[in-house]
């Protein structure tokens, strides 16, 4: 089997508002400023550190340039990274899907940034990488990333009950999942 690899080292698309574009060493004052926000962590996964220090941006910088393939997105808008979008590769019988996660600052919430932002990574994501399935999971109070979701494209696939726990209590997490059109999985040489 050939694993298709994204060989490009960088990538950068401008848009009207912002630029998606990969990840350097120079974005950790930023990422830390950003992302140090409980707003922010409630809707995360405990494995975010919170408070988020620029050590910790720094730590994930080098996590993320270690990686062999581009699999995190760094959303900038004046010349700040401000948000960012990530995808981990499911395993074993699951390998060709990937989970995603995303984020930007409070400051450009309800602009429209993440919605044309995830679409652009997804489509990015299917065209140089072997997977054919994209999934996330949000808390059952998060509607505006439910919101993100559905108008990206992607599918409530179903509610798992108490699935979470955060913040001292059990919480719904509703799944969603997006599959690359048939065209493009047809033509993925696997
Ligand atoms: C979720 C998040 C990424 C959305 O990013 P964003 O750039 O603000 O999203 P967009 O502006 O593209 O879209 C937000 C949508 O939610 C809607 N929305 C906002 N607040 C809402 C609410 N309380 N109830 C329902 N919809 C809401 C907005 O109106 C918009 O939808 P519309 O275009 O139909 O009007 C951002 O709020 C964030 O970073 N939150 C904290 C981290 C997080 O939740 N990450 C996702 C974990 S699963």
């Amino acid at each position: 089997m050939k694993i298709l690899k994204m060989n490009l080292v960088k990538m950068q698309q401008e848009k009207e508002n912002y630029t998606l574009r990969t990840w350097q060493t120079e974005d950790a004052a930023s990422l830390a400023q950003y992302l140090n926000n409980k707003n922010i962590w409630d809707n995360c996964r405990d494995g975010l550190p919170y408070p988020y220090s620029q050590e910790d941006a720094n730590v994930f910088l080098s996590m993320v340039q270690a990686k062999e393939n581009i699999q995190d997105f760094c959303i900038e808008v004046n010349g700040e990274a401000v948000g960012s979008i990530g995808f981990v590769p499911a395993t074993d019988v699951e390998r060709f899907s990937a989970e995603v996660g995303y984020w930007i600052g409070e400051p450009f919430w309800n602009q429209g940034i993440v919605t044309d932002a995830l679409k652009e990574a997804i489509n990015y994501y299917f065209e140089h990488t072997d997977k054919v399935r994209v999934f996330a999971v949000v808390f059952e109070h998060n509607s505006p990333s439910m919101r993100v979701l559905e108008k990206v494209g992607f599918k409530k696939t179903g509610i798992f009950r108490k699935a979470c726990y955060k913040n001292g209590r059990f919480i719904d997490a509703h799944h969603f999942e997006i599959v690359a059109d048939e065209k493009l999985v047809g033509n993925k040489d696997l």
